[in-house]
């Protein structure tokens, strides 16, 4: 079965427009890609996304021009961070990555993926830090986000960009500052934004 064959029989968790085929995936973002702040152009930049799933950022990051680009992820669902009461009793025997590289072929990509968590990410395993470190969706899934920021401060050239989009609870962050989040049936809250600053202030990222 050829490339484009397999990533027809393939779930997709992103849309990702592939040549001869735009995948159904459960969240398209295309129409969101502008709220994200990205520069324009990343001619000549090392950019790093982390949990990068299917690739979309990482492949939009590639389109920007981007010298290199390096995206992590994990590819075992059981390694994930899942809070006690939502850890499934089984997980699914697929791995995590297979449909980011059905893409990464069929896209002719040079993305560079690497399974690895963002917790024992480093420069000098990476090959240095980047000028873009983009990461989206993850904290909010993490249960040691202070760790997983002072890993990207660390990740974050000097003078480098760190692009954080995460769920936030908008009206509970207005209307009850410092309470304990309702627990949602599938993941946690979001992340509170004064928090989430302290925290990334915290772990060493200044505030641009
Ligand atoms: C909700 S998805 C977001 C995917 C993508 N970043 C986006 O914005 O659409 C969360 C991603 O983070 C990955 N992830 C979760 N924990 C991780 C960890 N400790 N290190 C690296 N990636 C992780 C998951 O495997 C998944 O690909």
């Amino acid at each position: 079965m050829d490339a484009l064959d397999r990533a027809r029989r393939q779930s997709w968790y992103h849309t990702l427009e592939l040549p001869g085929l735009t995948t159904q995936g459960i969240f398209d973002l295309r129409p969101y890609v502008h709220h994200y702040g990205l520069p324009a152009s990343l001619a000549g930049r090392r950019v790093l996304e982390i949990g990068t799933w299917d690739g979309f950022w990482a492949f939009e990051l590639e389109r920007r021009g981007a010298a290199e680009v390096v995206a992590l992820d994990l590819d075992d669902e059981a390694a994930l961070d899942w809070p006690p009461r939502r850890r499934p009793a089984s997980f699914p025997d697929v791995r995590r990555g297979a449909g980011f590289e059905l893409a990464r072929e069929l896209l002719g990509s040079n993305v560079r993926r690497v399974v690895r968590s963002v917790y024992a990410a480093t420069p000098e395993e990476l090959g240095g830090p980047f000028d873009l470190v983009l990461c989206g969706s993850v904290l909010i899934h993490l249960r040691d986000q202070l760790l997983a920021l002072e890993r990207i401060a660390a990740l974050t050239a000097p003078g480098g960009l760190f692009v954080s989009a995460e769920g936030y609870e908008r009206p509970l962050d207005l209307l009850l500052p410092g309470r304990p989040l309702p627990r949602r049936p599938r993941r946690r809250g979001g992340l509170l934004v004064a928090l989430a600053a302290g925290l990334a202030a915290d772990a060493g990222l200044r505030r641009l």
